[in-house]
């Protein structure tokens, strides 16, 4: 039997100036990490395009390393025509600068009104070249949480999004801990339990299973 194939992204894109200074976000990753490692478990094929994380690779686990958001999206772009999911849960930097230095700027050079640009929508764009693959999107908020998060799932085509609300200090971004609601393109909304990013992975891909099943 054909193994199930899995995409995941982590990590937060780092959008450059110059070789030392970018734009980013705090994301360390782990629940991306988390749900790769739980998607290996689960006897799924798994790969891992992973932006900047301080976790180390996981056995089993195809990873694919990136900097930027467009290397994000290459990365995924050679990989999505092959899988049968998509769980997209990297922090990808909404801008960039618009021009990337080849070596680092002195200090009294810095431009201190750079333009900047908005970074491709790495979901967005692999949901118009979906074919039957399963998308899986993340929605961190700060309030409204779930309202934006179905807002994303109805412009990006999503079968599913996992929101999360990074408000509160002890959930969320660099926590072990995390509090999600999974919002369904049927309406459906499961609520689980305030848990570890480990058992969450389990929970997610536990989740997706039931959808590919369905
Ligand atoms: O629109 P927003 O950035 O909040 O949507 C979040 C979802 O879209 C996440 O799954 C994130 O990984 C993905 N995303 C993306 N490309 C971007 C921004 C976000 O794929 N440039």
């Amino acid at each position: 039997m054909k193994k199930i194939r899995c995409l995941i992204t982590a990590g937060a894109t780092r959008e450059h100036f110059d070789p030392v200074r970018f734009i980013s976000n705090p994301s360390t990753g782990k629940m991306g990490w988390h749900i790769a490692k739980a998607s290996q478990e689960n006897g799924w094929q798994t790969t891992l395009v992973m932006g900047a994380s301080p976790l180390p690779e996981i056995d089993g686990v195809e990873t694919i390393k990136v900097v930027s958001a467009q290397d994000m999206l290459e990365a995924c772009q050679s990989k999505f025509p092959d899988c049968d999911i998509l769980i997209m849960s990297a922090a990808v930097s909404d801008v960039r600068p618009k021009k990337k230095a080849t070596n680092k700027v002195k200090k009294d050079a810095i431009d201190l009104h750079p333009e900047l640009e908005r970074t491709p929508d790495i979901l967005l764009t692999l949901s118009k070249e979906k074919k039957n693959q399963i998308l899986i999107g993340f929605a961190a908020e700060t309030n409204d949480v779930i309202a934006y998060a179905k807002d994303k799932l109805e412009r990006k085509n999503l079968n599913a999004i996992v929101a999360n609300d990074v408000s509160a200090q002890n959930i969320g971004f660099a926590s072990d801990m995390n509090k999600i609601d999974i919002v369904c393109a049927d309406g459906s909304i499961f609520s689980p339990e305030l848990d570890t990013k480990e058992n969450l992975a389990r929970t997610i891909i536990k989740f997706v299973e039931k959808l590919l099943q369905k």
